[in-house]
């Protein structure tokens, strides 16, 4: 059907419209129109959409609502590396890195730095292109990051196109959720008894990275932008234009950055916002100082880390007095009896602290730390937040000396200290403590990373006599779980098929799942590449180990150990039993590469492989998982209920297959 000319204006016109709208209500704080206007405005721009699907395009503010609901975040490559900053602590510091600045340019001038506050946030760095917001990605690593459009598009204080001539844009900003919205977006949470999320921080990253849009846009996301990544079709000098320049393109700029006339200026600047950052409506964790003029900027280039024109002043950790309501102790995986305080809630670095780890006995006595006492806790950015000191001054006399139990507070084994540690331990073998923490660790996202099962989904299980140790949760089955409280059909689906998949996982995770003292991810990666297959490892002597560079006497011992006690070799077979991958993954290829060259993308849902798990057979068997059907696809692999990818395969002419017929191509 010819969308008519008149159509095609009214469009236009409304999406220029509902944009204007969106600067106005969510970059300049100035609406202009009611929430019912913009509705219907919406509405309109909606309607008119659904009815000619020729007039959507990739910059239309309906895209807002959220899109497509993503199996994997594709991955992509920074035109250039996303650097990090070098961090001052203190004014010397900040004169430091003046001094060698200068140094640098052979200069005794003083400079002319921008300082501006340091979001606490997540990087986002945008692309437009003739105007078009085409890509969004996360920093990653810094080389690599995700694409995560979709989900940028929904952030409404973000135009989806430029109209300032400018043919290329690469621009680096922050995205963050306000501390008021954070805090009724956590009472919501709490309402529909969802986990709250920790801080301001967590929040925005939870919310940027979900695969569904539609949540996303639920979210109330903001962003800032500070630094020009490339630009072709025009040009700046100085840190200060580029915000002009990205002022008019309507990029939401921060109002509080300033130009400083030499560092005294800038450290004056430190200050000041030391003293106020309590006050700003969102979270700072510091300010970016730079050098103004981008010419010197390149003049000073870049270590392998960071810019040298730029650092990053950061704000002392933050202290507070509260009380300890109480000591308690925790038992960990490994047996090891921490003492934890109990504090009487209190905000501190953006998030609430009602608990801090006590380390063990000897920290405790050392701090004169007691039950009932005030203690000055402190928390710097998103580090575990821990008592500096007790106020002994402020003691009434009823405080408790907190002194370690003898036995376990779970399984009533006796608790003991190995001679030269700082640890207390319990040598219950079946205490259910060990039992629990250990699950926990097995799941948990660095380990077998099992979406859905949580600590509380564990305990429930457990206490269900569900699953006794990590090899029962391969055994667990829909009907197992769909009656349980808390679980529907679909959340059991779901979690047996999060289950499922972890069973291929690469060997480095299975080890480091496993929990073998002083066996962290990293040394789990190192074994795994030197390895092989756990099998391999089993067998392995003290003196093997020992010869991997990064491996010392204390972690071979540990692995040695592990491996030679008959009940952790019974949960390995247990595990293999169940079909768990034992090897690493890179090495499995011996399998043909039936799909070498081929992209495959996915719609609907395939009764023998789970969403995460077809895309990993297809990598598997050398082809590429697509996100979305264009003219590079090779196939459509359809399952039950597809989209719309199923339409647009059609109209561009991709060839159809369904389940049976890709199985019969990696025979
Ligand atoms: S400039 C080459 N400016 O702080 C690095 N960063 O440790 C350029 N951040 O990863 C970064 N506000 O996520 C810069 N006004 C600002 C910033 C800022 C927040 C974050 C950013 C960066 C981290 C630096």
């Amino acid at each position: 059907m010819a969308v008519p000319g008149d159509v095609v204006q009214k469009t236009k016109a409304l999406r220029a419209e509902i944009e204007h709208h969106n600067y106005l209500y969510y970059v300049m704080d100035a609406p202009e129109i009611t929430d019912q206007q913009y509705d219907q405005l919406m509405r309109e721009l909606i309607q008119l959409e659904s009815t000619y699907p020729e007039l959507w395009t990739p910059d239309s503010p309906t895209l807002r609502v959220g899109g497509e609901v993503l199996a994997i975040f594709n991955t992509v490559r920074h035109r250039a590396p996303l650097l990090s900053l070098d961090n001052a602590y203190d004014a010397a510091e900040l004169k430091t890195f003046d001094t060698r600045v200068k140094r640098a340019l052979e200069t005794d001038r003083e400079l002319e730095y921008t300082a501006e506050l340091k979001i606490d946030g997540l990087t986002v760095a945008l692309t437009y292109e003739n105007g078009v917001l085409t890509q969004a990605a996360t920093r990653g690593n810094g080389e690599e990051g995700e694409d995560v459009t979709g989900n940028v598009k929904t952030i409404k204080s973000i135009p989806l196109r430029i109209d300032t001539g400018i043919t290329r844009l690469g621009v680096r900003g922050e995205v963050f959720i306000k501390k008021a919205d954070f805090e009724a977006l956590n009472l919501q949470r709490d309402r529909i008894g969802e986990p709250l999320f920790a801080n301001p921080r967590n929040a925005a990253a939870g919310a940027l990275r979900q695969l569904d849009p539609k949540i996303t846009a639920n979210r109330p996301l903001d962003a800032f932008f500070y630094d020009i990544l490339f630009l072709e079709g025009t040009q700046v000098a100085t840190q200060m234009e580029g915000f002009h320049l990205l002022k008019e393109c309507k990029l939401k700029i921060n109002p509080e950055s300033k130009l400083c006339q030499g560092i005294d200026q800038v450290i004056a600047f430190c200050e000041y916002w030391t003293e106020r950052r309590d006050e700003l409506p969102y979270e700072i964790d510091g300010i970016v100082i730079k050098v103004n003029s981008l010419s010197l900027q390149n003049q000073l280039g870049f270590t392998a880390k960071a810019p040298r024109s730029k650092i990053a002043y950061k704000f002392p950790a933050q202290q507070v007095e509260t009380i300890v309501l109480d000591i308690l102790v925790n038992v960990g995986r490994t047996g090891a009896v921490t003492p934890l305080a109990v504090l009487e809630p209190v905000k501190v670095a953006g998030s609430t602290v009602s608990r801090a780890t006590l380390h063990n006995e000897d920290n405790v006595r050392d701090k004169d730390i007691r039950i009932g006492d005030r203690v000055i806790i402190q928390k710097a950015g998103d580090v575990i937040p821990e008592i500096v000191r007790s106020l002994p001054e402020k003691r009434s006399g009823n405080e408790k000396v907190f002194t370690m139990p003898q036995v376990c507070p779970e399984c009533g084994a006796t608790v003991y200290r190995e001679p030269g540690e700082a640890a207390f331990r319990c040598i219950g073998a079946s205490c259910p403590a060990q039992l629990r923490e250990g699950i926990i660790h097995f799941v948990s996202r660095e380990a077998m990373d099992i979406e859905g099962l949580g600590e509380a989904i564990v305990i429930q299980l457990i206490e269900a006599g569900l699953i006794h140790d990590v090899a029962d949760l391969y055994r667990l089955k829909y009907e197992d779980l769909v009656h349980l409280e808390r679980f529907g059909p679909k959340s059991a689906t779901n979690l047996i098929q999060a289950i499922t998949e972890s069973q291929n996982n690469d060997l480095s995770r299975l080890l480091f799942a496993l929990g073998i003292r002083h066996v962290g991810a990293g040394v789990a990666r190192e074994l795994a590449d030197k390895y092989g297959s756990l099998e391999r490892l089993m067998e392995a002597s003290n003196d093997e180990l020992t010869e991997i560079a990064t491996i010392g006497p204390k972690i071979a011992a540990s692995v040695v150990k592990y491996f030679s006690e008959p009940h952790n070799r019974q949960l390995v077979a247990k595990l293999k039993s169940f079909g768990i991958n034992t090897s690493k993954t890179g090495e499995l290829s011996n399998i043909p590469q039936k799909l070498a060259g081929k992209t495959i993308v996915v719609t609907g849902s395939l009764a023998s492989f789970g969403r995460l798990e077809i895309e990993e057979t297809i990598r598997k068997y050398g082809g590429k998982a697509g996100s979305s059907v264009s003219k590079k696809a090779d196939f459509l692999l359809v399952g039950s209920d597809p989209g719309s990818k199923l339409e647009k395969a059609r109209e561009l002419g991709v060839p159809v297959i369904d389940e049976t017929e890709f199985k019969r191509m990696l025979e």
